[in-house]
């Protein structure tokens, strides 16, 4: 019994890693499958620093409830974004959070406009916005299949309401702090869908990749509105950004002369770097298709992963409004 256990956690290891092959797993957000030592189940009221609220950590990661810790920065949410709705649609707040601002596994919609939000929701539901890292051509359990899911269930009705209660949102000013760095701690997906530090684990390689952690990990599992993130980005990739944004086909053509957006045109500026690199990627390997993308797909052609990597530095380190 006990060998066939073993065996079924090595070949655990396994297929996450096989999803990876050639894919910029990083940016996807697969749960790492061995994970450092799970804490104490722990039933103490949590407070997020400044809110005068308190929250049980079972009551912050019920996805149908999530927490509101400044409920007086924001107006009321419609109920799909504080509760969710039928089947797999959970409140919008859990992952986005209830700025707008969200995690890097996730996206900041803040602000961003009412018809480009609910294009996309069609776009999720009716499958031309797809997750990119397949298996055996079939999409692989992670952040991005969650919004999938929930988009499948989600009513026009109810993806209208939030798409206008977010595009009301202002977007927060230095919500992701970018900084290159030729070494980063060592980091691994949570079974939560976020990337923290490895707990004792040094330093490694930044390699071809964006790794963005919290700027206090203990805020970020509160979901708390208030705390960004730290991300670091290879050496020379602010520049090189610059270098690629402003040529060609340059960005700001459609984007705005700020990358604050333009019409249903979406803000890419001083948004999570993780996130925007994702989005390049997916629009480059035809994963995201809708008929307004057909652009991006033009746009992304020629770029490589350091391309995209170098963008997503970029147009993360500018400021957000
Ligand atoms: C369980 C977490 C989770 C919940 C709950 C959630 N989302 Fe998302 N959402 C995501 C992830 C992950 C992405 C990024 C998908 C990707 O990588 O392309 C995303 C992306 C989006 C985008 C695309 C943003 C852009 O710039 O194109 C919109 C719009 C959105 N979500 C709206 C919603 C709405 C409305 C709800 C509530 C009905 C909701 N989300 C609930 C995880 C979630
Ligand atoms: C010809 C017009 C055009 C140009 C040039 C262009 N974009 Fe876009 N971009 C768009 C459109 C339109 C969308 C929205 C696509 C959709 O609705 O799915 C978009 C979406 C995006 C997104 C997804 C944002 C989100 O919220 O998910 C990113 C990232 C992006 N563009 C980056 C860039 C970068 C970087 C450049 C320059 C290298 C660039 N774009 C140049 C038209 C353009």
């Amino acid at each position: 019994m006990k060998r066939v256990v073993a065996v079924l956690f090595v070949f655990a290891l396994i297929v996450p890693a096989g999803a990876a092959e050639n894919q910029p797993a990083w940016a996807f957000f697969f749960p790492a499958a061995n994970q450092p030592t799970a804490a104490e189940p722990d039933s103490a009221p949590k407070q997020a620093p400044g809110s005068k609220l308190k929250y049980t950590m079972a009551q912050i990661d019920d996805l149908k409830n999530p927490p509101d810790w400044f409920p007086n920065e924001h107006a009321p949410m419609p109920k799909v974004v504080a509760h969710g709705g039928p089947g797999a649609v959970l409140g919008c707040a859990s992952c986005h959070l209830a700025s707008g601002m969200g995690h890097p596994e996730s996206a900041s919609i803040a602000g961003l406009k009412q018809v480009y939000m609910f294009r996309q929701l069609m776009d999720f539901k009716n499958g031309a916005r797809r997750n990119a890292i397949l298996l055996n051509g079939k999409p692989q359990a992670n952040a991005t299949q969650y919004m999938v899911n929930i988009a499948k269930d989600l009513s026009p009705e109810d993806a209208k309401a939030a798409s206008q209660w977010f595009s009301a949102l202002k977007p927060q000013r230095n919500w992701v702090r970018v900084v290159e760095a030729a070494n980063v701690p060592k980091s691994y997906i949570t079974r939560g869908f976020m990337r923290v530090a490895l707990p004792g684990g040094g330093t490694e390689p930044i390699g071809n990749r964006v790794i963005e952690l919290p700027q206090d990990v203990n805020r970020q599992v509160l979901r708390d509105p208030h705390s960004g993130t730290t991300a670091y980005v290879p050496p020379g990739a602010i520049a090189r950004g610059r270098a690629l944004a402003t040529s060609g086909r340059a960005c700001e053509t459609c984007h705005g002369t700020d990358l604050t957006g333009v019409a249903d045109v979406p803000s890419i500026a001083g948004r999570s770097p993780t996130y925007i690199f994702r989005q390049l990627y997916s629009f480059k390997t035809g994963a995201r298709a809708g008929a307004a993308s057909m652009p991006m797909q033009g746009v992304t052609a020629n770029f490589n992963e350091a391309d995209m990597v170098s963008l997503a530095a970029y147009v993360a380190s500018l400021p957000n409004s």
